[in-house]
């Protein structure tokens, strides 16, 4: 009971004439819970009127992992324990300080006791499941060290692969970064007919960059510039492995990526060429397979993917790499890495040089992993041709056709923001109430530098979708991303994001870019998977992404974010009310 007495001692603190400078001194999550007043609320306990299919008892803690040769590493990691329900729940990834994978079937009951043992408020999110809005992991529902908080809901979300990971405001990318995450596998009957792949075919791939210093400790520690483009690592890491390879037979897998990086983007590709199947995206299967000659995996995604061996004889290597891309990052920022040719911003912004040193730069070509073939079978299942059944929205079935939820991008050397603001707890505005038991047009889109450089046209157009000057307000017929663009300084921060929506799986139904980007476009948008359920898009600089979004089942507070992760501690993170 010590933290509620705590808490309001802390707020009287800040309150009174003290507080800035006892502010100083505050760790950062302390002042983020006061000045965002987030309350404290007490953490939910089981009740005895469910009654639970699987039991798990989960703890975040601090440990220490052997990654690297030589010293362990310090990390915080998810440990978990089955108290009841399949033998199959829980299956650990061996020397890893990712959490265990989590194998649940579409209809269970599931109780989960989430235990902070770390030194520090935290919260857990089932990133991709659709639960009700106590158990969704909101920053509010934050436990301090000790205490306990029961999670209790029912599969409801189709086969998929998803995470679990914090979800504390302003203290989020930390703790992944430290190794606080995990996957989240969901099994149902239409995909257990297919028989895919399975057992030790069936292969989680979870992508991860870090930095460690000489001690091999990881380090942390965003400055401004590492805030505003995501912090990155300089090593990859697969499943918390470094130098990853897997031993394969000349067969089919199943191999299920989940980017669990904090900011960094991937285009995936073979070294020799060979096209990707993907059959599923983040909220499960594809209705039949699609290949690409490479595929985006921006943090927050997952992509399924049909990996066959068949007919590779024994000794066969080939290598998973990130092919080169281009645009993601702040122009200024791209230029300075020293891989554009256009040059002339060098002086600019100091700070941004700090990407010239950076082993790894965003949209160079490394390899993630190595594939050898060590054993040879003729044996091998097929790819099906049809996967799943996915009823597909249209404009018809939406309740509001001409006039789409906002989810406006502004981009600032100070702020990203979402909708023109930064998270701020328990403000709502207008348009970011959504009645329950509707479908909703959405549009995410880049306005400008989110101040001065905001141009006319996409003022006017925030404006109308914001629900102020009606359709009047809003351009027609023209590049919509690149109106605002055009208003100088918003072009030259523009970068990508990957949008996150908590809540109810969407479809994306087009994506359109400013002409002005096209050529940056152009080194991605053929890895763009944008068919199948989703609920984090990539959102590429002078892109905009329409998208249509059920809002069922359950009312409350669920977020929207961007999923780099620095960027969603910066407050580039809302609410939305369903009601
Ligand atoms: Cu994966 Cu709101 O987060
Ligand atoms: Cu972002």
């Amino acid at each position: 009971m010590q933290d509620p007495v705590d808490r309001s001692r802390r707020r009287f603190i800040f309150q009174t004439g003290v507080g800035l400078l006892a502010a100083a001194s505050m760790p950062a999550w302390v002042r983020a819970m006061e000045m965002h007043g987030m309350p404290k609320l007490t953490p939910n306990r089981a009740s005895p009127a469910f009654k639970p299919d699987v039991e798990i008892e989960l703890a975040a803690r601090q440990g220490s992992i052997s990654i690297l040769p030589g010293q362990a590493t310090r990390v915080q990691h998810y440990t978990a324990k089955l108290l009841s329900g399949p033998k199959d729940t829980l299956t650990e990834l061996p020397s890893c300080y990712l959490g265990p994978i989590i194998r649940l079937q579409k209809g269970q009951k599931v109780r989960i006791h989430f235990r902070n043992d770390l030194m520090e408020p935290t919260i857990t999110h089932w990133h991709g499941l659709h639960v009700p809005a106590l158990m969704d992991g909101h920053p509010m529902y934050i436990i301090d060290p000790g205490e306990t908080f029961v999670y209790e809901f029912e599969v409801i979300n189709r086969a998929s692969l998803n995470i679990y990971h914090p979800h504390p405001h302003e203290i989020t990318a930390k703790q992944v970064y430290y190794g606080l995450a995990g996957g989240l596998i969901i099994n149902d009957e239409e995909e257990a007919r297919l028989e895919l792949p399975s057992g030790e075919y069936e292969i989680p791939i979870v992508l991860q960059d870090r930095r460690f210093n000489a001690q091999n400790q990881l380090i942390y520690g965003p400055h401004m510039h590492d805030r505003m483009m995501g912090f990155y690592g300089d090593r990859i890491l697969v499943n918390g492995q470094p130098n990853a390879e897997f031993e394969v037979a000349s067969r089919a897998y199943r191999f299920r990526f989940l980017n669990g990086s904090n900011a960094r983007i991937y285009k995936l590709g073979w070294s020799d060429g060979t096209p990707v199947t993907v059959i599923g995206v983040d909220g499960g299967l594809l209705e039949s397979p699609e290949t690409f000659p490479y595929v985006m995996l921006a943090p927050g995604e997952r992509l399924d993917v049909w990996a066959d061996f068949s007919g590779r004889p024994k000794g066969t290597e080939l290598t998973m790499r990130s092919l080169p891309f281009s645009g993601v990052l702040p122009m200024m920022a791209e230029h300075m890495g020293g891989r554009g040719g256009r040059g002339g911003m060098g002086g600019m912004m100091g700070g941004m040089g700090m990407m010239g040193a950076m082993a790894l730069p965003v949209g160079s070509d490394y390899p993630l992993f190595k594939i050898r073939v060590t054993r040879e079978t003729g044996e091998s299942p097929k790819l099906p041709s049809r996967l799943s059944k996915i009823d597909r929205y249209t404009l018809d079935d939406v309740a509001n056709p001409s006039k789409p939820v906002p989810i406006a991008i502004s981009e600032s050397p100070m702020a990203m923001l979402l909708n023109g603001r930064s998270y701020a707890f328990d403000y709502i505005q207008p348009f970011e109430r959504i009645p329950l038991d509707t479908v909703q047009l959405m549009e995410i889109f880049h306005t400008s530098g989110g101040g001065h450089g905001m141009g006319h046209g996409m003022r006017g157009r925030m404006m109308g979708m914001m629900g102020g000057h009606g359709s009047d307000a809003q351009p027609e017929g023209q590049g919509m991303g690149g109106m605002g663009m055009r208003g100088g300084m918003g072009m030259m921060f523009s970068m990508a994001h990957p949008i996150h929506l908590h809540g109810d799986q969407f479809q994306i139904i087009s994506r359109t870019v400013a002409v002005e980007r096209a050529d940056s476009y152009a080194t991605v948008k053929d890895g763009l998977v944008s068919s199948g359920w989703k609920d984090t898009v990539l959102v590429m600089p002078g892109e905009t992404v329409r998208m249509i979004k059920p809002f069922h089942h359950f009312k409350g507070v669920f977020m929207y974010h961007c999923h780099n992760l620095e960027h969603e501690d910066m407050g580039m993170m809302r609410d939305f009310l369903i009601e």
